[in-house]
């Protein structure tokens, strides 16, 4: 059974008996509107815990929003979220107000808060989503520390959909010794290849076919990938270059630790893809074999 906690106190009862027992703790952060992405994490989380218990957290952290971005219309759908833990065998979701995660309200991100204390993020979040969010890593850095902080678990589940986020968040574990073991799970997707997403609920449906160009651009890529670089980035380009709808912010091959290559790397590397799409920011990224 699922049990609800909304505040830390609650959450903090609900685990000491694991605690007590020595059973390990799994932990899933999410921001809620629950889907088939999130539910994978749930299960490997299980699988890495066992019979301990199976934390999801549901918070729309404002930290992580900048100003203009879709705080104020995220989805929020705590019943079905519910529903979809419940079926996965969560045993405790932490639903937290904004007061209570922020008692002294919300640092902002984008510049040096003043008497209190923020997660701020090293160089790696500067570029590619950092570069277009600015102060949006501070954002998650911060929450996901102060979560591990109410959690205290033993391993924390991500999703390499958010490929940039999982780096960092595993660089703060190890640099910050938060003695989390932090798991990266696939990237889940619809039958047509569309990365499944909370956002994916703004697209309207021509938008969403126009969205699928995104996905079937890696792809092309990847075929292109024997040839080096720039013909992987060409194929996708082209896949891109067809669809007017698609407002492009990045589109680059990094090394898996999203470092800068040579031109004539040859290896396994990344492929990571940002755009909006009408009103809608949604990103993608598989793993790229050059040579
Ligand atoms: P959210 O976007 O709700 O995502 C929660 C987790 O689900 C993240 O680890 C994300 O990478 C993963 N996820 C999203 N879509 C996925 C998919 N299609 N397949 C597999 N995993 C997927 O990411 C956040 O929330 C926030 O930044 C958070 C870490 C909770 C901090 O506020």
């Amino acid at each position: 059974m699922t049990t609800l906690a909304s505040t830390r106190a609650e959450l903090a009862a609900l685990l000491a008996p694991a605690r007590r027992s020595g059973r390990q703790v799994g932990f899933v952060p999410t921001m809620g509107a629950l889907h088939e992405g999130h539910a994978s994490l749930m299960r490997v989380a299980r699988e890495r815990v066992g019979d301990g218990p199976v934390v999801v957290s549901i918070f729309v952290n404002p930290m992580q929003f900048g100003s203009g971005e879709d705080l104020d219309r995220y989805p929020r759908t705590l019943d079905a979220d519910l529903v979809v833990c419940e079926d996965e065998g969560v045993d405790i979701v932490f639903a937290p107000s904004v007061e209570e995660m922020y008692p002294h309200g919300v640092p902002a991100a984008d510049r040096e808060p003043d008497g209190v204390t923020v997660v701020p993020a090293p160089g790696l979040a500067d570029i590619l989503e950092g570069a277009v969010r600015p102060g949006h890593f501070r954002g998650v850095l911060t929450v996901v520390a102060k979560l591990f902080g109410l959690v205290q678990p033993d391993v924390a589940v991500f999703g390499q959909k958010d490929y940039q986020q999982l780096a960092l968040i595993r660089r703060m574990a190890e640099d910050l010794c938060m003695g989390v073991d932090v798991v990266g799970a696939e990237t889940r997707r619809d039958a047509d290849g569309l990365a499944l997403s909370s956002r994916n609920r703004y697209l309207s449906t021509e938008e969403r076919a126009t969205a699928l160009s995104l996905s079937a651009a890696l792809r092309a890529a990847i075929a292109a990938g024997v040839d080096g670089v720039q013909p992987a980035l060409d194929a996708a380009q082209a896949v891109l270059g067809k669809e007017s709808g698609v407002d492009l912010d990045y589109l680059v091959i990094t090394s898996t630790g999203l470092g800068r290559l040579a031109d004539d790397f040859q290896g396994e590397a990344r492929i990571l893809v940002a755009a909006r799409v009408g009103t809608t920011r949604l990103i993608d990224n598989l793993p790229i074999q050059i040579g």
